[in-house]
């Protein structure tokens, strides 16, 4: 494996950018390649044939950019299909889920009150039910779907304050948060919104995401098979990240641009 390649990055539009750019703080030295299908976002609403099929071209180019590993910066493309991805391809694929296990982990051994937001076919899909049920006994959880934050960013309104508190407003309107330990941001989409949850929710809820632990991982990974790049002790200069679309609309880019070097 070549430890100077990239490390290729997807998702079905613009919330793995959140991923990029906790990689690139992370492991600065790291050269990525960030593929985002925005012209077939979302996800969270389609079929898994669907997505899979989307994967599999998503991934092709990536391999064929020469890229060391993929992340799939995506829980509803993890859901879908990060098994398959595994048996086609032989460079290492590091999927997300929703980071229910670190929410859960909070409590110490105290019972906590969660609600995961993430996209309809996440919280459908089997791989989410198996991680649910490793928890349920003991905690008191409850699903959100989300699928309008998707929408809210893909369409560059993530700055429309009163669009996203209203539907802010809309999902959590309904729940006890005054009792809620916390929100986990079971899509990567939603932790473009992570200021806003903070203002909406009460200060007893922690608002959790999986982007470190999914980069942790990821160096692990990388590490065990020896496909850091050399990052000359720490000197060496800082990676470039390359930032590509299905969607041939030059805003859309543009947004990708701006999501990149301000996070808003
Ligand atoms: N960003 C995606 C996730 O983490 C999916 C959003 C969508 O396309 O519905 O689940």
């Amino acid at each position: 494996m070549e430890s100077n390649a990239p490390i290729g990055v997807f998702d079905s539009g613009m919330g793995g950018i959140t991923v990029v750019r906790q990689i690139h703080r992370d492991m600065p030295s790291e050269d990525i390649l960030f593929y985002g299908d925005s012209a077939h976002a979302p996800y969270g609403l389609k079929t898994v044939d669907e997505i899979r099929g989307y994967c599999f071209s998503i991934c092709d180019h990536l391999v064929d950019n020469g890229v060391k590993a993929i992340v799939v910066a995506c829980n509803t493309a993890t859901s879908a299909c990060v098994n398959d991805l595994r048996k086609r391809y032989s460079l290492p694929i590091i999927g997300m889920e929703p980071a229910l296990k670190v929410a859960c982990d909070r409590g110490n051994g105290v019972p906590q009150h969660v609600i995961v937001a993430a996209t309809p076919l996440t919280l459908r899909e089997k791989k989410f039910a198996n991680l649910f049920a490793r928890f349920q006994d003991k905690h008191y959880l409850k699903r959100q779907p989300c699928p309008d934050l998707v929408t809210i960013v893909e369409s560059g309104n993530l700055g429309n304050r009163d669009m996203v508190m209203n539907t802010l407003h809309k999902y959590f309107d309904g729940y006890d948060l005054a009792s809620t330990d916390s929100v986990v941001l079971g899509c990567t989409h939603f932790v473009f919104f992570r200021d806003y949850f903070r203002e909406f929710m009460p200060d007893n809820v922690a608002i959790i995401d999986g982007n470190e632990g999914t980069v942790r991982h990821l160096h692990v990974v990388l590490e065990s098979l020896g496909a850091l790049v050399d990052d000359d002790g720490g000197s060496a200069k800082p990676g470039h990240v390359t930032l590509e679309s299905s969607s041939t609309d030059p805003d859309v880019m543009q947004l990708e641009r701006s999501l990149f070097a301000n996070g808003c």
